[in-house]
């Protein structure tokens, strides 16, 4: 995922160079971040640090965890009209107090990078250009840019996340690159779900518990994708916490094709995807 990321943010970078000076068009991307969780807090920071590296313009807005929601709605008004913004995230989990779902349909659909509002999710299911949401868009350009072998595999996607599960099942079963496959949405009311993971040639695990796929879940030869990134104690570290996964990394690893590891595998390709979002929303919109 490293490694993928990092040539996809190169080749971003030149197109970004070609839209400056062919155009003198320099993509933006504003993110909202609401409170002072410790992880979102660290997410916004390496989207603004990678969409800087790209040569784009980016722009971090920060609300204290008890801003009205109204402060958050009309600024996304603003944006939306800012002609030097192409792109608006709010980053997730907001407070209680504000109506996440409110918050996503605010933000016009030709800016919403993150793929969340009800028409990109429309214009997904129905095979439509629009914005895809970054993590599976950045699982797509993963599988296309090792020249993983989709078509007519039997895939797994553990969760129905609107922001995860749901769409990748859409994008793996859609025709086209990195999709055709026969798939399977497992969530937490599946039974028998390690039979329906056995059988996976592609195995996406997005459920959000720690080292949930174990190795007698998997088929040997399989496809694993981790999406997984869960804080845990882990007093031996100089922060108090590691990093784990969905997936049994250590004892599943010997037994796949291709697997990715956490950190460094989905994560760095959802940054990606994010900012390749974000310049589409610059050439579409001409601004
Ligand atoms: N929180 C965790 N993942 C995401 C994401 O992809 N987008 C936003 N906006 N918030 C998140």
């Amino acid at each position: 995922g490293k490694k993928a990321a990092a040539e996809l943010r190169e080749e971003l970078k030149k197109e970004v160079s070609e839209l400056k000076t062919k155009y003198n068009k320099v993509p933006g991307l504003t993110v909202i971040l609401i409170g002072d969780m410790a992880p979102s807090q660290i997410y916004v920071r390496n989207k603004e640090k990678s969409a800087n590296e790209v040569g784009l313009k980016s722009e971090v807005i920060k609300y204290p965890e008890a801003v009205e929601e109204k402060t958050v709605l009309d600024k996304i008004e603003e944006l939306n009209n800012d002609e030097t913004v192409s792109g608006i995230l709010v980053q997730l989990p907001l407070p209680k107090h504000i109506d996440k779902q409110k918050v996503i349909e605010t933000i016009t659909p030709s800016k919403d990078v993150d793929g969340f509002h009800p028409i990109n999710q429309g214009l997904l299911m129905q095979g439509l250009p629009g914005f895809i949401p970054a993590t599976p868009y950045g699982i797509v350009l993963l599988l296309q840019h090792f020249k993983i072998e989709t078509t007519g595999k039997e895939a797994v996607v553990i969760g129905r996340s609107n922001i995860v599960g749901r769409p990748m099942s859409i994008l793996l079963s859609q025709p086209g690159p990195a999709g055709n496959c026969t798939v399977t949405l497992c969530h937490s009311k599946t039974q028998n779900l390690n039979e329906h993971i056995r059988r996976a040639d592609i195995v996406v695990a997005a459920l959000g518990q720690p080292e949930f796929v174990k190795a007698d879940m998997i088929k040997p030869g399989a496809v694993v994708i981790d999406v997984g990134i869960t804080r845990v104690d882990n007093p031996s570290k100089k922060s108090g916490f590691e990093l784990k996964g969905d997936v049994d990394f250590s004892n599943v690893s010997p037994l796949c094709s291709w697997i990715t590891p956490v950190p460094g595998g989905a994560g760095p390709m959802t940054i990606a995807a994010l900012l390749q979002n974000t310049l589409l929303a610059c050439v579409r919109r001409n601004n």
